[in-house]
């Protein structure tokens, strides 16, 4: 007996245990975090790792209630956290800007998380777009730098309301923020050795004094990864190459401004909001994992949303984590659900409620 406690605390000691700091958000952002902890929690206890979860009340309704939107106590303790697991922020009642700039840019230029990166994978059985592309043509990611550029917040308003009112954004590129981002990029794509091609998407006809740096560091450092081809579009045919040849991307590299836009598209691709995660990647710090879809307003509370985003958010946070077989697992289950299960990923079309789904896929877990 005393022998059989003391091998129960030895187990219980070497069991690793992750802290990951949960904000489920607005709208239907907690519906979907739930269902994601539920898969998460069935990979803790197949896969042999523990989760502390601590809830953060962050978003719309807190700012309502308390005029607070995040302090830079919370931001403090979050840095300390091993991961972070966010579902949406965004409210209809207050204004753009106030809550995407006080807590999901803030958390990502503080906590430097300078890579958001984007996979946009089609699975067996998910419709796309895209006639006559399946899932052996749309498989890539997209590396969007989270740091800098047009998001750094650069710029003024002049004579605001006048006739004479000037308005400049401007996009700041540091040396260091593109390489640590090209390099990531080059990284990732060895990491996944698939067709190893890093495509830079970018606008060097115009944009020719932040597009020329990001041009030169790029080619700098693929001198470093000889087994990695090296590809450039400019944004507007990247688009368009992402709708008529999707096949030709592995990595795409690109700035924060367009990575946003490119990866709205991406997501329309894989089959929509329903599915498509990203993350937001401190290497050496702590990183966020979020559904991209945004907080649905309509459809809060309906039990209807898909929570298959969130799922793979947390599937990307366990693979940061180091939990690879985890991870797999919650990407077989999910993978497996969408080809045999829902009958779309659309809102209120899966045939299914959200809590139906999550269930779905921890069961195969
Ligand atoms: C995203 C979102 C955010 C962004 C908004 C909500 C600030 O669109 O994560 O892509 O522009 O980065
Ligand atoms: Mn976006």
């Amino acid at each position: 007996m005393e022998h059989e406690r003391e091998c129960v605390a030895e187990e219980y000691r070497m069991r690793k245990s992750y802290r990951i700091a949960v904000i489920p958000g607005d709208g239907t952002g907690p519906e979907v975090v739930a269902e994601g902890l539920k898969v998460l929690e069935a990979a803790s206890a197949n896969f042999d790792f523990g989760l502390d979860l601590h809830h953060y009340d962050l978003g719309g309704e807190r700012y309502k209630r308390t005029g607070e939107v995040m302090s830079d106590e919370t931001l403090e303790e979050l840095r300390k956290y091993d991961a972070m697991y966010l579902g949406a922020i965004g409210h209809p009642d207050v204004k753009p800007g106030i809550l995407e700039q006080g807590i999901l840019l803030k958390i990502r230029f503080r906590l430097d998380q300078y890579i958001n990166l984007r996979p946009v994978k089609l699975y067996p059985g998910v419709d796309t777009p895209l006639k006559d592309k399946g899932p052996e043509d749309i498989d890539f990611v997209v590396v969007r730098e989270n740091s800098e550029g047009l998001y750094a917040g650069a710029g003024g308003i002049l004579k605001r309301g006048t006739p004479d009112e000037v308005a400049i954004q401007e996009s700041i590129n540091t040396r260091k923020g593109v390489e640590r981002c090209v390099r990531f990029a080059f990284e990732y794509c060895r990491k996944r050795n698939k067709m190893k091609k890093v495509t830079l998407c970018g606008k060097t006809n115009v944009l020719t004094f932040a597009f020329d740096l990001w041009e030169r560091t790029f080619y700098e450092v693929a001198k470093e990864y000889a087994d990695i081809k090296t590809d450039y579009a400019h944004v507007d045919a990247a688009c368009m190459w992402m709708v008529k040849n999707p096949e030709w991307f592995d990595v795409i590299v690109t700035d924060n401004m367009f990575g946003d836009i490119i990866t709205d598209l991406g997501a329309m691709i894989q089959g929509g909001m329903g599915i498509a995660a990203g993350g937001n990647i401190n290497p050496r710090g702590v990183s966020m994992f979020e559904p991209i879809g945004g907080s649905a307003p309509k459809y809060t509370g309906l039990n209807v949303v898909n929570p298959l985003a969130a799922i793979m958010a947390g599937q990307m946070m366990l693979e940061i984590l180091g939990e690879d077989a985890a991870a797999l697992a919650v990407e077989k289950a999910v993978m497996k659900v969408v080809g045999e299960k829902v009958k779309s990923l659309s809102a209120g079309k899966m045939g299914y409620s959200t809590k139906e789904v999550g269930d779905l896929v921890a069961g195969l877990i």
